[in-house]
């Protein structure tokens, strides 16, 4: 039996988890959901961000998944306990900001973490900050457009280039070792993030993370593939298909086909 993994974000941003799952767990079929329509979540109240969600988890559990990844920090944030409630019977794999391991990390004690606005706003960012980063200065910034530029496709622009450069300035300024990537869409722009930060701070992507949980999970339930067949990967979104197909080397590496469903009247399909 192979079981294929669902996957949600708002757009592109959980390609960026979605590679990682494949490096991990190169067996896996994948169906994936962009919520392009929707999109950015970051700047949406927490009630409707947990509406998209679960008719998106009704859609993919129904496209055949058995196990859902909420690729999606504002998403997870906003509403994986709520999915899990919902789902009962669903394995759901979230994703919360990596401020413990930070705070564990840093040597200068401050901290710099990138999310969106909605992620910022929720109990579950702020009680982890509480839990973990007591003795720890976290500096917060939830780069207002970032996550269009990355829509767009422009990973290294200038207008991309300012945005992460007002965050991060006054960041170097107070001290920051440390850079914790709180939106899946942000690992796209690590090598920009990177030169503006310069070598000596250390940036933390979650996705190896989370595919190493997914696969922790899976194997728990006996669910992983032996081999590599069968193992594809099927793209919808419910925007506009041609912008993504276009722009997929970009984010992927490599081509895929991508579907495209509508929303009506609050359901997908
Ligand atoms: N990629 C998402 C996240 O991890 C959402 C970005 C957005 O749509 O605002 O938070």
């Amino acid at each position: 039996m192979v079981t294929t993994i669902g996957m949600l974000d708002s757009g592109v941003g959980g390609l960026t988890i979605l590679r990682a799952i494949r490096e991990q767990l190169p067996g896996q079929p994948v169906v994936y959901l962009a919520d392009q329509a929707h999109v950015p979540y970051g700047v949406r109240k927490i009630e409707e961000v947990r509406g998209f969600t679960k008719e998106i988890t009704r859609f993919l559990l129904a496209q055949g998944a058995k196990i859902i990844v909420v690729a999606c920090n504002t998403a997870s944030v906003a509403a994986l306990g709520y999915l899990r409630a919902e789902f009962p019977e669903t394995p759901f794999v979230g994703m919360e900001p990596a401020v413990k391991p930070a705070a564990e990390q840093t040597k200068t004690g401050v901290v710099g973490v990138l999310a969106t606005y909605a992620t910022f706003q929720t109990d579950v960012y702020n009680s982890v900050v509480e839990r973990f980063a007591k003795n720890v200065t976290i500096l917060q910034n939830h780069c207002p457009g970032l996550v269009n530029q990355i829509e767009k496709g422009d990973l290294s622009g200038s207008e991309t280039r300012r945005i992460l450069e007002s965050a991060l300035r006054p960041m170097l300024a107070q001290g920051i070792d440390t850079v914790v990537l709180g939106c899946t869409h942000y690992p796209f722009v690590i090598p920009l993030i990177q030169e503006i930060v310069g070598p000596g701070v250390r940036v933390i992507d979650p996705a190896p993370a989370i595919a190493r949980q997914t696969q922790r999970l899976m194997t728990e339930k006996g669910w992983l593939a032996d081999g590599i067949i069968g193992s594809e990967i099927r793209l919808i979104t419910t925007g506009n298909a041609q912008n993504i197909e276009n722009n997929l080397p970009l984010y992927l590496g490599y081509h895929l086909p991508i579907a495209s469903i509508q929303w009506q009247d609050g359901k997908l399909g």
